[in-house]
């Protein structure tokens, strides 16, 4: 049996390690994962040091600068890594002819939506993140290399730092906590995402590859605000705090958020025959393994 030789670039994050937890269910696969010390995307050189003697046949790009009110304030950093690196790689992909998969996220648009975002919709980011991560999109665009490319929303999972995991800290520290309900879209758990992007690796529909590079939608099913997510994480964990639901204006931030991002997911699940789990099912999931 040949195996198929993928690269996942960003090991440490949360979406890096959800790939790597599922790696054994996927015995054809031979994955290297790579962190900041194996190659450093704020460095050019690093990039190019890094694939100058190494070869893949799908390479996955699960890093990037995702701080995102900080990046308001660091801005080349956050080009860096979201922008040039992206650029360089996709370049680095093609050269090889390698299947490049990368994650870009709902914060490309402006959330004055009233229906969940297709990828055909116009885009417009509310602040620095979401306008590298645009520029990163569009770089690809334009060189174009084999593969795909998955925006997702509100990424959470057993790892690093997330939604989920203050609210149970905050939740057990305190009798009462005010979570916004006017900013509306979906939950994905990583763990999801992850398979969905192991799965496709080997899908028919990615095998035929498609001359031009694609862009899909993928969240959980369903929809809820912050406080309808808080109000869940609670009632999941048994946890006895007052949640309080407040409007944006009195939670001010540093990066200026979508009001609502859902996303449409009817082109991944159609070309890839995904069956996608329900937000609430999902963090059930999650919370499981957290437990154990
Ligand atoms: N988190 C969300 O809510 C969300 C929402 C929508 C879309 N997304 C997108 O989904 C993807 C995965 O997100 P995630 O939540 O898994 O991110 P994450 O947990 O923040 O992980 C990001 C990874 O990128 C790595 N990284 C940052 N700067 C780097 C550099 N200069 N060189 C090499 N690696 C670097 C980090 O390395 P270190 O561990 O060394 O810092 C980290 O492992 C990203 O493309 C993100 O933009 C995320």
């Amino acid at each position: 049996m040949t195996l198929k030789k993928i690269l996942v670039i960003g090991a440490n994050g949360q979406l890096g390690q959800s790939i790597k937890v599922l790696q054994s269910n996927y015995q054809d696969y031979q994955i290297t994962f790579i962190s900041r010390k194996q190659c450093d995307l704020s460095l050019p050189e690093s990039i190019n040091h890094f694939f100058s003697n190494q070869q893949f046949e799908v390479i996955i790009n699960c890093a990037a600068y995702t701080a995102v009110d900080r990046a308001e304030s660091e801005t080349e950093l956050a080009t860096l890594i979201n922008e040039s690196a992206v650029e360089i790689l996709a370049k680095i992909a093609k050269k090889q002819k390698a299947i490049f998969i990368h994650i870009s996220t709902d914060y490309v648009f402006k959330g004055e939506n009233f229906k969940p975002y297709l990828e055909i919709d116009s885009v417009c980011p509310q602040g620095v993140y979401g306008e590298t991560k645009l520029k990163g999109e569009q770089a690809l665009q334009a060189i174009n290399p084999l593969g795909l490319m998955i925006r997702t929303s509100w990424v959470y999972s057993e790892y690093g730092n997330n939604f989920l995991k203050t609210m149970l800290k905050l939740g057990r520290e305190r009798d009462e906590l005010n979570v916004i309900f006017d900013q509306i879209g979906t939950p994905t758990y990583a763990s999801d995402l992850a398979k969905a992007i192991l799965d496709i690796v080997s899908a028919p529909s990615l095998k035929q590859q498609h001359p031009n590079f694609r862009l899909f939608h993928y969240s959980n099913e369903g929809v809820c605000s912050w406080y309808d997510f808080a109000k869940a994480i609670f009632e999941l964990s048994e946890i006895d705090c007052q949640l309080n639901a407040i409007e944006t204006k009195d939670y001010p931030t540093a990066a200026k958020r979508p009001h609502y991002s859902l996303l449409n997911k009817t082109k991944i699940k159609q070309t890839f025959n995904l069956k996608i789990p329900y937000w609430r099912d999902s963090l059930q999931q999650c919370l499981n393994k957290l437990n154990n």
